[in-house]
């Protein structure tokens, strides 16, 4: 059996709990699958399901989930402990399949011939009805994608035949870890199963490189150089080039809704648009009601879309229910605090 573990079911070993922080997330038995057939099967199984699987790369272990899953992209960033949520990297186990959820360029297109599987991930406008959560995004307009070099990360690619989001599978401010036993220590408890993919054999991180505007952009040197990318589409621009603001929080591109937004209101009008957490407050002019159960997972889930909707809502202002400040609240507050920021 694939399984290494005792627990007999996944699922029977779950429970809600909180760790003495407060932040919630879904107990698990950790499995550790062998990267054969069976494991494999499993592995995309635990994903179609919106469980959390990390698997290895060339690079370095990703916490995977399915990308289309809302839930399952708030439920990485739970396991995580990420303050703040940053965009995740997609997952591919080619290119036409990167290509159904971006739109490819000139430059994409010799690159991806050139490195891809590989350590290079492309960041690309998303399809007019690209199937990726969200969040997944962050919110951007742009999504970021790339083709591992594993033959077993590809396998279960193809399985699950979804985009995978899997940043590296440690907990927030650690180190990326390059073996399955790795993520054990980080993450074990927190997710459903690990796909032992072997030692990584490049261990640091893809290139991240920007090409959704008119000049290439490095954000972040990994795997392949900047040397090879240049012989092969030209010039690339640095984050730091001057007027070049890449900073994912920060960009100029980032979501921020039209309508002025206003934190932590206790009482809304009938001019207003309500972001709701827990019971909604009465009077709004429309409502979109992140959790009505006060689940932070879902909350984060529905973030991004609730924003979108309420300010097509067209009303004078979004006014937001209090998010409580644990957990996953912590980034929600972080993204809803920029978007009331003054602009
Ligand atoms: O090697 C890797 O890339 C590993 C393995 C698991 O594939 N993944 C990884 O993911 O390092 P993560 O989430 O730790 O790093 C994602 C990086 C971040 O620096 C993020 O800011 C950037 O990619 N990124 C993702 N989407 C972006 C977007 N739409 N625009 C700008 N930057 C983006
Ligand atoms: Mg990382």
């Amino acid at each position: 059996m694939a399984a290494c573990v005792t627990a007999s079911s996944n699922l029977a070993a779950q429970q809600t709990f909180a760790t003495p922080t407060t932040h919630r997330y879904v107990r698990y038995m950790t499995e550790l699958l062998q990267p054969d057939a069976e494991g494999i099967a499993r592995a995309a199984q635990l994903l179609r399901d919106g469980k959390l699987v990390s698997f290895g790369t060339e690079t370095v272990y990703g916490l995977g989930g399915d990308a289309t899953n809302d839930r399952a992209v708030a439920a990485i960033f739970a396991a995580k402990e990420r303050p703040s949520f940053n965009p995740l990297i997609c997952h591919y186990p080619n290119a036409d399949a990167a290509y159904r959820t971006v739109v490819a360029n000139e430059r994409a297109h010799r690159l991806a011939e050139a490195f891809w599987p590989g350590p290079l991930t492309l960041v690309l406008r998303r399809t007019v009805d690209c199937p990726v959560s969200l969040l997944a995004g962050a919110g951007l307009d742009t999504l970021a994608v790339r083709v591992p070099a594993h033959d077993i990360a590809r396998a279960l690619l193809r399985q699950i035949d979804r985009p995978v989001a899997a940043p590296s599978a440690n907990r927030s401010g650690r180190i990326s870890p390059t073996t399955a036993q790795h993520v054990l220590a980080e993450l074990s408890g927190r997710i459903a199963a690990v796909l032992d993919c072997g030692p990584c054999s490049v261990g640091v991180e893809s290139t991240v490189l920007d090409l959704s505007g008119k000049d290439a952009v490095l954000l972040r040197p990994g795997g392949v150089t900047l040397e090879a990318i240049e012989a092969t589409i030209g010039a690339v621009a640095h984050h730091d080039t001057p007027g070049v603001l890449r900073s994912p929080g920060l960009l100029a591109s980032h979501y921020a809704p039209r309508t002025a937004v206003l934190l932590n209101v206790s009482e809304v009008r009938p001019d207003e648009a309500l972001l709701a957490f827990g019971a909604a407050l009465p009077g709004a002019g429309s409502t979109f009601n992140l959790s009505e159960a006060s689940d932070l997972t879902e909350a984060a889930a529905r973030l991004f879309a609730g924003l979108r909707a309420l300010d097509a809502a067209g009303q004078r202002r979004i006014a937001v229910m209090p998010i409580p400040e644990r957990g996953l609240g912590r980034a929600i507050n972080d993204r809803l605090r920029r978007a009331a920021a003054p602009r």
